[in-house]
């Protein structure tokens, strides 16, 4: 192997990633595509810290006092609102994108522990309502897949108006992907590849899109909870307008967000941080008063979260900001064995290695979760699949629940922006939060 000399300077303009994506674009004259989210370095959850109790706070004891984790998602209009044990669900991830096996071991790792998954841009298959307890079915511009007995079949509905890897753009499924059984449930022709709709076709605006929110209600007799799904961008805007369309409950997804497959370009240069995007939803939310602060304070509105989340402590700082729950993609694919050491030859043969491999497109994922090869679905078995998610949700809601109990608060929920300091003026800015050590937050009146 060439080391280079050590006196050559790399330009930081033109690093070796870059030299090496402009020789990839003219030797192919194709743009590319991926998986995965922003992977460039961004304001995270990691630029924020816990004030534990002290002195001036009262810490409650780890290993016997209670901290709560339950939430109620959607209560505001429908008849059967979703409760979920804890305030972790599984964001929406398309059967296509994903095996059948994934989507029946995302089932049943939801299941165990009591909370909820989603379908995607692709329809609902039997092996995830079989094994899901609390099913959201997505409601797409696409339409894949949608089918009136499937909204019925659902526990809530989220209607996607965007994503945090691709705000403003559609999905992309490449015809590898497109085998017989996803051909037919998409309507589509076999093995050639997808591009979808980024806007709806029947709505322009909010006040059309409050039409289609009764219809949605008319023909689920009022009784599932309605989400709507926004890519961080003017997430201010957004999420009013969201509610005043007839929302239950706002999903915001920040630019980390995980993605099946879109264009690199686009998952590195649109959209803000999750981070950014929190304060602004609950501003929002809280300018229409249906997310009331304070222990006690009904939130008629819940927020979801997601982009990035990876950790008890991602989970706790995001409702400490005001998320009522978080949704997870790509934490939730690892944890049933995705970019698994186990696999390291076969991703190094792909031209990969375990923990980079993210061309979720090309359909040859050798741990099973990304394809639809039948062969390669098989690595995965969906009970050991389910029990993993499932032990990684626990320890999610074990370490939010540790640092919730350090702050003094005998419920996830009760954790408010007040816990939380910034480390760096960026994150302080963009979180609303103090940096830590002065009563300066940039920007704040
Ligand atoms: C493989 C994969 C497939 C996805 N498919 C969809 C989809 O069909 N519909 C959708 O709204 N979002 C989809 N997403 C985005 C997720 O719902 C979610 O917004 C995102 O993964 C959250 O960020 P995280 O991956 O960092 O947890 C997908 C994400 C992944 C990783």
């Amino acid at each position: 192997m060439n080391t280079p000399n050590p006196a050559l300077r790399e330009s930081a303009t033109f690093d070796r990633g870059v030299i090496s994506e402009i020789q990839r674009a003219a030797e192919t004259g194709i743009y590319d595509i991926r998986g995965w989210g922003a992977k460039r370095k961004l304001p995270h959850f990691d630029d924020l810290l816990f004030l534990g109790a002290s002195m001036s706070r009262y810490p409650l004891e780890g290993y016997r006092e209670k901290c709560d984790t339950d939430v109620v998602l959607g209560d505001r209009n429908a008849k059967f609102p979703l409760h979920l044990d804890i305030p972790i669900t599984i964001a929406g991830m398309s059967f296509g994108a994903l095996s059948g096996q994934a989507k029946e071991a995302l089932g049943r790792g939801a299941s165990e522990v009591g909370t909820s998954t989603t379908t995607g841009d692709g329809g609902m298959t039997p092996e995830e309502r079989g094994q899901s307890k609390n099913l959201v079915y997505q409601y797409l511009p696409s339409r894949y897949g949608m089918n009136p007995d499937d909204l019925r079949k659902a526990d809530a509905i989220e209607i996607v108006l965007g994503q945090g890897a691709k705000p403003g753009g559609g999905g992309m499924l490449l015809g590898q992907k497109i085998t017989e059984r996803v051909a037919g449930m998409r309507t589509l022709p076999m093995g050639v590849d997808q591009r979808s709709a980024c806007r709806h076709p029947d709505w322009t605006g909010p006040d059309d899109l409050a039409i289609k929110i009764i219809e949605l209600r008319e023909i689920t007799n009022w009784e599932k909870p309605i989400y709507i799904k926004v890519g961080a961008t003017r997430t201010y805007y957004d999420v009013k307008l969201a509610v005043k369309a007839g929302a239950d409950v706002v999903v915001v997804d920040g630019m980390q967000g995980g993605t099946a497959a879109t264009q690199d370009v686009f998952i590195e240069h649109v959209g803000i941080p999750t981070l950014a995007a929190i304060p602004q939803a609950v501003q929002a939310l809280q300018e229409l008063g249906v997310h009331r602060s304070g222990a006690t304070g009904r939130r008629s509105v819940q927020l979801i979260v997601s982009g990035g989340i990876r950790s008890g402590a991602d989970v706790a700082k995001a409702m400490a900001l005001g998320a009522d729950a978080v949704a997870i993609g790509t934490a939730a694919l690892i944890a049933l064995g995705d970019n698994s050491p186990r696999y390291a030859k076969q991703y190094e043969e792909l031209g990969s290695a375990a923990g980079f491999y993210d061309d979720f497109q090309a359909g040859r994922d050798p741990a099973g979760i990304t394809t639809q090869d039948p062969d390669l679905s098989k690595n995965l078995d969906p009970v050991e699949g389910g029990r993993r998610l499932a032990n990684y949700l626990r320890v999610l809601t074990m370490e939010a629940q540790t640092l919730a109990r350090a702050c003094g608060k005998s419920h996830l929920r009760n954790l408010e922006p007040e816990d939380l300091v910034a480390l760096t003026v960026e994150a302080s800015a963009m979180a609303r939060v103090p940096l830590a050590g002065t009563t300066w937050i940039p920007g704040a009146m």
